[in-house]
């Protein structure tokens, strides 16, 4: 029987909630499947830096660092200055087990509503690849003459050929699985002229090594337009941090909302961390109205990456089951409460086992 050890991070707002309803999918598949879950819970979060000032800790990085993989649930406390717990708790863990893909799965499931008209689930089915340790995220810049009409602020954009170039084979490797095979370099080399002319360099000598996957590029902003207009062409997309995120805010638009949105941080060596995208929500919290499926889909995301593809594609099915039963995907809205809906996606693994 396999085992594996799950460290827990619910973290702020409605995170402890969506937690909540993906450990009952789990305990669900543990009683269905001949597979064993050992939940290892960890407090992280708001709540516990404004008791004790703690962010991660020696102890923290220990504990996760021994499980199998990480379910995170929000980050993000009204309370805490913005970017104190994000830089200090979720990037910083990002950084420090070096998960270096950002993986975000742009699927829109039959029976899902999507703003954009005319397109259904076989024009929206893409994965965004984004590198996720540096970039505009690695933390370089300062301050001169802080808080000073005189004042220069700068941040650079840090871009290394190692982070690149596993980066984009990972988003090959990852495409060689696909029945379209295509990867699109996502940068700006018209303006970006050193740092994503080397993305671009490293993306066709990298890609030579692929001859049966297509390459294509697009300007960042000119993706964006294609999203929505021809989301249709895209199979894999790869591309910088700062970039990822914002294209995957739309990506999360197009499938349906933050409500079925779900993202992996990766080390494929390593530990990697499983997430919802919509973060921490705080108007919604501790009111039984989120949607949990997005943290469901991290999971069911989570078990894929532990290379337990049947439990796996059990949950998705369950989440595309539950998913058609809702009023709406989104918060407050769903005609369900958030504990219902992890009952349905319950629900739907049992009957599954009964047939
Ligand atoms: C995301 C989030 C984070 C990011 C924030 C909370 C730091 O927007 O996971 O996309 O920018 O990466
Ligand atoms: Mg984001």
């Amino acid at each position: 029987m396999n085992k594996y050890n799950i460290s827990l991070l619910p973290g702020d707002g409605t995170g402890p909630e969506v937690v909540n309803e993906a450990v009952k999918i789990l305990n669900k598949t543990q009683s269905k499947y001949n597979v064993e879950f050992n939940f290892i819970k960890n407090d992280l979060g708001g709540d516990r830096y404004l008791k004790s000032n703690e962010l991660v800790t020696t102890k923290d990085l220990e504990d996760l660092g021994n499980s199998d993989a990480i379910l995170l649930g929000a980050i993000g406390h009204p309370d805490v200055k913005p970017g104190i717990l994000e830089q200090g708790i979720l990037l910083y863990l990002r950084k420090e087990f070096d998960q270096y893909i950002n993986l975000r799965p742009v699927i829109l499931y039959p029976g899902i509503e999507t703003p954009l008209a005319g397109k259904t689930p076989e024009d929206i089915n893409f994965t965004v690849v984004r590198e996720n340790t540096e970039g505009l995220y690695a933390g370089a810049g300062g301050y001169i003459h802080y808080g000073t009409e005189n004042e220069v602020a700068t941040q650079e954009s840090i871009n290394t050929w190692k982070a690149i170039n596993r980066c984009i084979i990972y988003a090959f490797e990852y495409a060689k699985a696909n029945k379209r095979k295509k990867v699109t370099l996502c940068a700006k080399t018209n303006v970006l002229t050193y740092a994503h002319d080397l993305w671009e360099r490293i993306f066709y000598q990298v890609a030579e090594n692929y001859p049966d996957i297509e390459t294509d590029y697009g300007h960042v902003d000119a993706v964006c337009m294609w999203m929505v207009k021809n989301p249709e062409w895209f199979d894999v997309i790869v591309t910088d941090n700062m970039f990822g995120d914002i294209i995957t805010d739309l990506g999360a638009m197009i499938q349906g909302g933050m409500g079925i949105a779900a993202g992996g941080n990766i080390n494929p060596e390593g530990v990697s961390m499983f997430e919802p995208i919509g973060g921490s929500a705080p108007k919604y919290t501790d009111k039984n109205v989120i949607n949990p499926l997005a943290c469901i889909a991290a999971t069911s995301m989570m078990l894929k990456e532990l290379g337990e593809d049947k439990y796996a594609k059990d949950i998705e099915e369950g989440i595309i089951q539950t998913a058609q039963k809702l009023e709406s995907l989104s918060a407050g809205k769903m005609g369900m409460s958030t504990s219902d809906v992890g009952d349905e996606v319950v629900k739907s693994l049992l009957d599954k086992n009964n047939e």
